[in-house]
């Protein structure tokens, strides 16, 4: 497969984003780099479709151990390293785009300090492309020109949270919420309190361009009943905004894959 005049220069890291899931939604140049790496090093965000279209012998599972516990980012550092002074050209595999919420930032600097090459190929990172998917634009002249993308992984109401929900609330716009599926009682509840709308529309979307994608939608009053009816489960992006209520309206001609695996709880937008 490998091609002497265009083959990566052995020893390189690409730290490469995967985009939300769909193989088509690869990049040109993430493709044509899965197809000639020595090494593929992956979690399994990148999603079945995905991952099932790499040749085994050449992939590293770093993601999830058997106990559930994740591979400290340490030991793939290192790896990374180890491989890459093998003389091997790896690809450091991350769903979405490596530089959102990705660790794409720390890997970068841990490769640079230890003189190793590497390149950024940024991918589709899902904050923006499962909301399309699901038809919700992240911006829309007649509602929203900013976008704050936050991580809902966090105890919203422990003072060394990383997010101040109450600017956001007081910034208004589009909020999209990356892991955030099991904190979004607290998070929307942070949001009410700090005075947003409890009419603000608010939509989950799961496993966007994979197979069974689901779509939970409602408002910020009511969006934990329907992720529970749904039975929404990580990952999943959330959108609050009134962007999010543009669903509704496109719904019936919008000819995505698995867009119109609608619920009940999307005529609540
Ligand atoms: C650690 S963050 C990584 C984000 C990724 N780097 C990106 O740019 O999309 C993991 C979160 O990304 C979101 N995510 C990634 N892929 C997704 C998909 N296909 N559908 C829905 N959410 C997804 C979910 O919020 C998930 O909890």
């Amino acid at each position: 497969m490998t091609d002497a005049a265009t083959a990566p220069e052995p020893g390189t890291v690409y730290l490469v984003g995967s985009g939300p899931g769909d193989p088509e939604l690869l990049t040109v140049k993430a493709k044509r780099l899965l197809e000639r790496a020595d090494v593929v090093l992956h979690d399994r965000l990148p999603g079945p479709k995905i991952l099932e279209g790499l040749s085994a012998d050449r992939c590293e599972d770093v993601g999830k151990r058997g106990g559930g516990e994740r591979t400290p980012q340490p030991e793939i550092n290192e790896r990374l390293v180890e491989l890459a002074r093998e003389g091997n050209s790896i690809v450091r595999l991350k769903g979405g785009d490596s530089f959102v919420f990705g660790r794409g930032g720390e890997e970068a600097e841990f490769l640079a300090a230890h003189g190793v090459p590497f390149e950024i190929v940024p991918g589709v990172t899902s904050a923006t492309a499962a909301p399309a998917v699901a038809g919700i634009p992240v911006t829309h002249r007649e509602h929203t020109s900013s976008i704050s993308i936050v991580t809902g992984h966090e105890d919203p109401t422990k003072p060394e949270s990383a997010v101040d929900w109450e600017a956001l609330a007081a910034v208004g716009g589009t909020i999209v919420v990356l892991m955030g599926v099991r904190r979004l009682p607290d998070y929307t509840g942070a949001l009410l309190e700090a005075g947003m709308a409890p009419e603000t529309p608010v939509a989950l979307v799961e496993r966007a361009t994979w197979p069974n994608q689901q779509v939970a939608a409602g408002t910020l009053e009511t969006i934990v009943d329907a992720r529970d009816e749904v039975g929404i489960e990580p990952p999943a992006v959330t959108v609050v905004g009134e962007v999010a209520a543009t669903r509704a309206t496109v719904l019936e001609f919008l000819a995505n894959e698995t867009a119109n695996e609608a619920t009940a709880a999307d005529e609540e937008v």
